[in-house]
């Protein structure tokens, strides 16, 4: 049986955002984040308080995240790879954050600078202060199906440092299809591993790429499975700039598409955020590449 409602974790914002070329305007960005809470977006991932010379594009954090943070009934997540984050979003008063670790060496060198082992030395002092501080935590894991460096990834490997994040104190596990090269077999493999490791489906979340175009797929799958946690992107925004061949996330617009149709819930109103992803497109200077955008966009 399917779920009667999901809670779609919005990325734009910091997946969509921190991949553009160019300078995104701090205004554009707290406006992008205001329409899609007036879509009915309920969770939308503000930023990243990362090192700014990793990614320049979230440098802004601070100026950014007190004009939105006062956003009424809307959780704001943020990202923190380390104390120096966690004390930088503390500082702005966030009340949910976000660690990022990943199944696989390669990309754990090339997006944190440590290996498996030491970033996750690294994130828990942040995860123990920040429950200290009665924050909520969302542990992330990247390349949980493939790597672009090492390829496929066993189930057990992810299973293996997933439940080292849950065993930090994260209360939610979104496992990151980060190169989009997942196909369902592997997604329903993948989540009933979790289970057998411990981790039940109601602290899972899905971050799905579309890349291979398999990601609405990948997402019934999960639902299938019981997830009802989805992360996706308004318009289709995103990749990771440390990951070679990742493109855009699941389109939010797409996700809701199929959702509704499957007569699930979202609290969103798909009219009001395809304008958003429309009015976002014209300040990028380039069209959405989601499907269902791009369908609604009037003629
Ligand atoms: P490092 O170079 O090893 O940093 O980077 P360090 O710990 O050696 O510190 C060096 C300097 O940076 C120090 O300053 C620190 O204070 C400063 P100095 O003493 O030299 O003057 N510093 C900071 N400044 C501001 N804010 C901070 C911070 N931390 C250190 N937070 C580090 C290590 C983790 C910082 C770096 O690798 C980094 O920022 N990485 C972030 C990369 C990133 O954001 N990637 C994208 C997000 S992950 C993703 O997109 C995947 C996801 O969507 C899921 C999926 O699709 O799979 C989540
Ligand atoms: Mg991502």
């Amino acid at each position: 049986a399917l779920p009667a409602r999901v809670r779609i974790h919005e990325v734009g914002p910091r997946d969509g955002l921190q991949n553009e070329q160019g300078t995104v305007p701090t205004e554009v960005k707290a406006e992008f984040i205001e329409r899609l809470a007036a879509a009915g977006l309920s969770t939308i991932e503000a930023t990243s308080f990362v090192h700014p010379k990793w990614v320049p594009q979230l440098a802004d954090a601070e100026a950014l995240f007190p004009l939105v943070r006062g956003l009424a009934g809307v959780r704001l997540p943020v990202l923190v790879p380390n104390e120096r984050g966690l004390d930088r979003a503390l500082a702005l008063g966030a009340r949910e954050t976000a660690v990022f670790a990943s199944a696989t060496e390669s990309f754990a060198k090339a997006n944190l600078n440590r290996t498996v082992d030491e970033a996750l030395a690294m994130f828990a002092p942040v995860v123990t202060r920040a429950v200290e501080h009665g924050l909520r935590v969302r542990g992330y894991l990247s390349m949980c199906f493939g790597d672009p460096w090492e390829g496929p990834v066993p189930v057990e490997q992810v299973v293996r440092v997933g439940r080292r994040l849950m065993d930090l104190g994260c209360d939610e596990l979104s496992l990151g299809d980060t190169i989009g090269v997942a196909t369902p077999g592997h997604v329903r493999r993948l989540l009933t591993a979790c289970n057998e490791a411990g981790i039940p489906t109601g602290a899972l979340a899905v971050h799905f790429h579309d890349t291979y175009g398999q990601a609405l797929s990948n997402t019934l799958a999960a639902l299938q499975h019981g997830v009802t946690v989805v992360d996706a992107s308004a318009g289709g925004l995103g990749g990771c700039p440390y990951a070679k061949s990742a493109t855009g996330n699941l389109a939010t617009e797409d996700l809701v598409w199929m959702l509704h149709g499957l007569g699930i819930e979202t609290g969103v109103d798909l009219g009001r955020l395809t304008a958003t992803s429309l009015w976002l497109a014209g300040r990028l200077g380039r069209p959405s590449p989601s499907r269902t955008v791009r369908a609604l966009a009037p003629a």
